[in-house]
């Protein structure tokens, strides 16, 4: 594994070591971003350096970094790594201060970053479609911050596994919110729909670019809430994320969806997407 950098240095990851009165690890008191990076080049970086302030503004850290400074670590990291797709993690906390769950005056933010070798999703998801489970969303209101406090996300997602499942779809007041780990999209009568960007889902760069595609192929969408029975009688169901791409669900709480193969739209989506990639 490439060098990992923290605080200003790059050095082997053994070596990275954080105090334990860190408020990422007392109170997972951070934001973090991760960037998708094919033959060398990052995918909308500046989208991710976007929602990374957005986060950061959300839970009120200073950005301890310029978008040149970012942009400069992000090119660092990518040579520094040998495989040429890769995903890049960025972390910050509000910095090492005594336990108290006010912010500290004058913490320094902790700067984590890393590189690591990206694998395309298994071809057989793509093939075949995963499964996915339903579960009431018991997470936050504040889930369009990309924070380091995942463990609601955590519990969900391991929900997911236990049941056999790669994905866990979260479903609140009756409408469909997001994955655990992912956004998702549905067709309903030939109608592409996506959950609308608000407090409560992540606006996944991933999904924006799906739907930036959609627009300019032509092929009819609509932001909008999607209710739980739209859901359950989708003709086809996606999840997005950086890292993942666009992977069919062809299996939602033990039932087929659709015909229970990956569907006309979700194919069309996932090969512009990879013209969008090479672009
Ligand atoms: C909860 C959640 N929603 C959505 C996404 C997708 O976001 P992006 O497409 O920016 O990776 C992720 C990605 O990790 C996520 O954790």
């Amino acid at each position: 594994m490439s060098d990992v950098y923290l605080n200003g240095r790059f050095m082997p990851m053994e070596q990275a070591q954080v105090p334990v009165m860190d408020r990422g690890f007392i109170f997972g008191d951070g934001v973090y971003e991760v960037i998708p990076v094919y033959d060398r080049a990052p995918l909308a970086l500046d989208r991710h350096l976007d929602r990374l302030a957005h986060s950061l503004e959300g839970v009120r850290i200073a950005n301890p970094k310029s978008r040149a400074d970012w942009k400069a670590l992000v090119d660092e990291l990518i040579t520094r790594e040998s495989a040429v797709n890769q995903s890049i993690y960025l972390h910050v906390t509000r910095g090492v201060a005594p336990r108290d769950h006010a912010f500290p005056k004058d913490a320094t933010p902790t700067v984590f970053a890393m590189a690591k070798p990206m694998a395309p999703p298994p071809l057989q998801w793509l093939s075949e479609g995963i499964k996915a489970i339903t579960h009431e969303d018991f997470r936050w209101l504040k889930c369009d911050l990309k924070t380091t406090s995942l463990l609601a996300n955590v519990l969900l997602r391991q929900m997911a596994v236990d049941a056999g499942a790669t994905e866990c779809l979260l479903i609140r007041d009756g409408y469909l919110t997001e994955g655990a780990a992912s956004n998702a999209m549905v067709v309903v009568d030939g109608l592409l729909l996506a959950p609308p960007r608000n407090h409560l889902l992540l606006p996944g760069i991933t999904y924006e670019l799906v739907l930036d595609i959609a627009a300019r192929h032509h092929i009819p969408f609509a932001e909008r809430p999607v209710t739980e029975a739209e859901l359950r009688r989708a003709s086809e169901i996606m999840m997005t994320s950086s890292t993942r791409e666009i992977v069919p669900i062809t299996t939602l709480d033990g039932k087929p969806v659709g015909n229970g193969i990956p569907g006309p739209v979700c194919k069309k989506l996932l090969s512009l997407y990879q013209e969008r990639k090479r672009s």
